[in-house]
């Protein structure tokens, strides 16, 4: 069987560069679709506790036949849930409706317009490093001020950040302080939330490969080093995206998918953003 290759990050833990994403995926459905995933060859599951599943989820993953040290499960903390003492109660919540000893990867969803409270969250969440129940620790949507933040108050770096990147919004300037960083881009959306796949210059791409235009994007994101987490609710679908790890794009073709990029973003803006009147 295929298996992704993994990435060491900057505290010394191995993930999976390619993965799969959840949001959307009902809690009951959520078991089904990661033993499916994880027979195709799927090692790393993306949810938060926004997306309501964390319990089909962690059923999944219990029941999937692979041992847990094998898997790699990521999960976020919501934006109410920011500040130091409420950050470890959200986290011990997510955990009970995961039912897991502990997760591989924990990020802050994301840094929350107009609050500081997400470097309350980041100190809580270096303490859940210490504490065993979190392998690794992260952050989703921030920006480079986030950044400066989070490490400036505690000099410790987050092993990645999970940001929008589709070929027609790549973030390439945030992509090159974080890797100056060494830490690791982690493209939400890679897909363009399906959206992508309808692009002209992708479907004759794909054409040429004998591929499908989802297979060309991951290809992409994988030979330009992110990590990638596709979402597919569809057996053959996530087949397909798992089996873009079985080609190679020529350099070329990875420089007219980096020309693709026109600075438009299909979701919610991190300097703007709040969700607090969501969940
Ligand atoms: N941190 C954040 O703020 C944040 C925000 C958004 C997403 N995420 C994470 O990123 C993951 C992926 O993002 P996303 O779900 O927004 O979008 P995406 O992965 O870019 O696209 C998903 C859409 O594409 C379709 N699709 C999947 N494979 C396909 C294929 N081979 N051919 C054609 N269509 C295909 C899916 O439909 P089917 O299911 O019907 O196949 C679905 O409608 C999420 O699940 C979540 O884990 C994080």
């Amino acid at each position: 069987m295929t298996t992704a290759p993994t990435f060491i990050l900057n505290d010394g833990k191995a993930m999976p560069q390619l993965g799969f994403g959840v949001w959307q995926i009902s809690d009951a459905a959520a078991a089904a679709v990661i033993k499916t995933a994880v027979s195709i060859g799927y090692r790393s599951i993306d949810t938060a506790a926004y997306y309501k599943n964390e319990i089909g989820v962690g059923r999944g993953v219990r029941e999937c036949g692979v041992d847990r040290k094998d898997l790699f499960v990521t999960t976020k903390l919501w934006n109410t849930r920011h500040g130091y003492d409420e950050a470890f109660k959200a986290f011990d919540e997510s955990m009970e409706r995961l039912g897991l000893d502990y997760i591989d990867l924990y990020l802050i969803h994301w840094p929350v317009a107009g609050s500081e409270k997400y470097v309350d969250a980041w100190k809580a969440f270096v303490k859940l490093r210490e504490s065993g129940r979190v392998k690794s620790i992260g952050v989703s949507n921030f920006m480079e001020e986030h950044l400066e933040r989070i490490i400036g108050e505690t000099g410790v770096k987050p092993v990645l950040d999970q940001i929008e990147i589709h070929p027609f919004f790549q973030q390439k300037g945030l992509t090159t302080i974080l890797r100056d960083q060494g830490i690791f881009p982690e493209a939400w959306s890679p897909l363009g939330k399906g959206k992508s796949v309808e692009l002209p210059a992708i479907i004759e791409m794909a054409r040429k490969y004998g591929k499908s235009p989802a297979q060309i994007i991951i290809r992409w994101h994988l030979q330009s080093g992110r990590i990638v987490i596709p979402k597919s609710a569809n057996p053959g679908r996530l087949r397909e995206n798992f089996e873009a790890l079985d080609f190679v794009l020529d350099d070329a073709d990875v420089a007219a998918m980096d020309a693709l990029d026109r600075n438009e973003r299909m979701d919610m803006d991190p300097r703007t953003f709040t969700g607090l009147d969501l969940m």
